[in-house]
């Protein structure tokens, strides 16, 4: 390794060891993908990288390659351990959401990092090359509450809200968070004391009008870095008209669109590595946004 290169790799440890980064968009637009990619990437910048589900729809660990197993989901979304719940926001064996019940708004949930994440520390390429990562990657599903009405007066709401708040404010690892799809989840606050926001868009008006309210409410909620990445682009116009609608917001960097990516869905096999081109284009978005960061006031450096 050259010094340049591992000057490059020093300053990106120091910058983002303990910083965190949220995922959001319009639904489809590619967030699990990029999540998991940038993953991998800050994994082998040498960082210690908790990547977390926080979608109802977890699907972030078929985007690392992980398989079904026995039909179940592996890892177990969290937000399914009713026991775990239950025992945690004091509502006994069956934690159902009770507007009438008592619960514990700020159950303990320190511990639960450690004892739920799937180590994802071998990075394997299709093409068979086996990549070791120099900082560790660890996956933690927690899903998130689907049923109408339910928001945070419930037991499941407190769990989670806790959770999210606890390893945003005190992980000491790159945390990134795979977010569910739209704006609904900005107004809980529970992305409160995050570093940098970043949308994904596709070539759709809808999309890019997601990431300009995202950017807006993130803004509102005190976040100083926001940035975009344009997804699955199929003329270089449609990356220009895409940037001159962007309000409020950093346009990280665009990735065409990938048959391969699609085809490693459908094969569930790692995103990382599926395409070269979309890899190393996440790896400059990824750089922008470590200069970012360093240069933006909320960095809050936890260590
Ligand atoms: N650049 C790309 N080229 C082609 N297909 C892509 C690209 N990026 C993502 N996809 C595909 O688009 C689909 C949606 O991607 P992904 O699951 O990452 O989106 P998402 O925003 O997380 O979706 P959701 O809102 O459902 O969580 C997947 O099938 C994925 O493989
Ligand atoms: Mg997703």
């Amino acid at each position: 390794m050259g010094v340049q290169t591992a000057d490059k790799k020093a300053v990106i440890i120091f910058v983002m060891q303990g910083a965190k980064i949220a995922i959001g968009g319009k639904g489809g637009v590619g967030k699990t993908t990029v999540c998991a990619i940038w993953a991998q990437l800050f994994a082998e910048s040498g960082l210690d990288v908790l990547a977390i589900d926080a979608d109802p729809n977890t699907t972030l660990a078929s985007a690392f390659g992980i398989p079904i197993k026995s039909g179940q989901q592996c890892p177990e979304p969290l937000i399914k351990m009713k026991q775990l719940i239950a025992e945690r926001t004091g509502t006994g064996k069956e934690a159902v959401p009770n507007l009438s019940g008592y619960f514990r708004l700020n159950p303990k949930v320190s511990d639960l990092p450690e004892k739920y994440w799937l180590e994802v520390n071998t990075l394997k390429s299709p093409a068979g090359t086996l990549k070791v990562p120099v900082g560790t990657l660890k996956l933690l599903v927690l899903g998130a509450i689907t049923q109408a009405g339910t928001g945070c007066a419930c037991p499941e709401g407190a769990f989670l809200k806790a959770l999210l708040r606890h390893t945003i404010l005190q992980r000491q690892e790159l945390v990134l968070v795979d977010l569910a799809a739209g704006v609904e989840f900005m107004g809980r606050a529970s992305v409160q004391g995050i570093d940098a926001f970043v949308a994904v868009v596709e070539p759709g008006g809808r999309s890019i009008e997601t990431a300009n309210n995202i950017a807006k409410m993130a803004k509102e909620l005190g976040i100083g870095c926001v940035a975009t990445i344009a997804n699955r682009i199929t003329e270089p116009a449609q990356a220009e008209v895409i940037k001159s609608q962007l309000k409020e917001t950093v346009l990280l960097g665009t990735l065409r669109y990938s048959r391969s990516l699609q085809e490693a869905d459908l094969r569930r096999t790692p995103v990382f590595g599926a395409d070269a081109e979309v890899t190393e284009h996440l790896k400059q978005a990824k750089n922008k946004l470590v200069e970012l960061i360093s240069g933006s006031s909320s960095k809050v450096k936890k260590q």
